[in-house]
């Protein structure tokens, strides 16, 4: 593995212990992926919700990726503390404010753990009768059960607590252009 020489400025001299997904890797499965979903909505509106903070990177790749009409919107919720292991408390912080009534509504997430988050939310969201529903995660640690929703998964990832292209630990580390699992 080659730890980018740039990385450690990144990181404020954290070391990198190992680079899970490369930035050349993700980028060329984004695109993948853009090309998946733009065949899978041949019609009607598609509205894709991101949900923050974690997916702000990737939804801004993956939304350039996609070659059909769409909107974006947001939504924030919160159910991780400082902390590394899922509370499965979801508190909603953010509603969005875009009406989800007759839309292809899919949910962009960057990482799937326990799928407490998605769950709680996935019930709020069918209640505003979409036309359709689905998640696009960019990893799934496969901890959770199959959930029916998840339509589109970038990578499979290790159980193990990674950061980077959007994924925080206590905040930081959102910025870098890679995933990564650190020293
Ligand atoms: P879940 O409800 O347990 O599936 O937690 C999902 C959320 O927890 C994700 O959207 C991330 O924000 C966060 N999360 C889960 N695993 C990780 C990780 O390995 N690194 C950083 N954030 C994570
Ligand atoms: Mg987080």
């Amino acid at each position: 593995m080659t730890v980018p020489p740039d990385a450690l400025r990144r990181t404020g001299g954290v070391p990198i212990k190992s680079i899970v997904f490369e930035r050349e890797v993700i980028a060329a499965r984004v695109r993948e992926m853009g090309q998946e979903i733009t065949a899978a909505f041949p019609d009607g509106d598609l509205l894709l919700l991101g949900l923050l903070k974690g997916s702000f990177v990737f939804m801004a790749d993956l939304a350039r990726a996609i070659e059909r009409p769409l909107q974006v919107d947001f939504m924030v919720a919160s159910s991780y503390g400082k902390g590394t292991t899922s509370s499965g408390n979801v508190r909603l912080l953010y509603d969005p404010a875009t009406d989800l009534a007759g839309k292809h509504v899919l949910v962009v997430e960057d990482i799937i753990d326990t799928g407490r988050t998605l769950q709680r939310l996935l019930s709020l969201l069918a209640a505003r009768q979409p036309a359709s529903l689905g998640v696009c995660a960019l990893l799934d640690k496969k901890i959770a059960a199959p959930i029916p929703e998840v339509r589109f998964v970038g990578f499979d990832c290790p159980p193990a607590f990674i950061v980077g292209y959007g994924l925080d630990h206590a905040e930081n580390y959102r910025h870098l252009p890679f995933v990564a699992e650190l020293g």
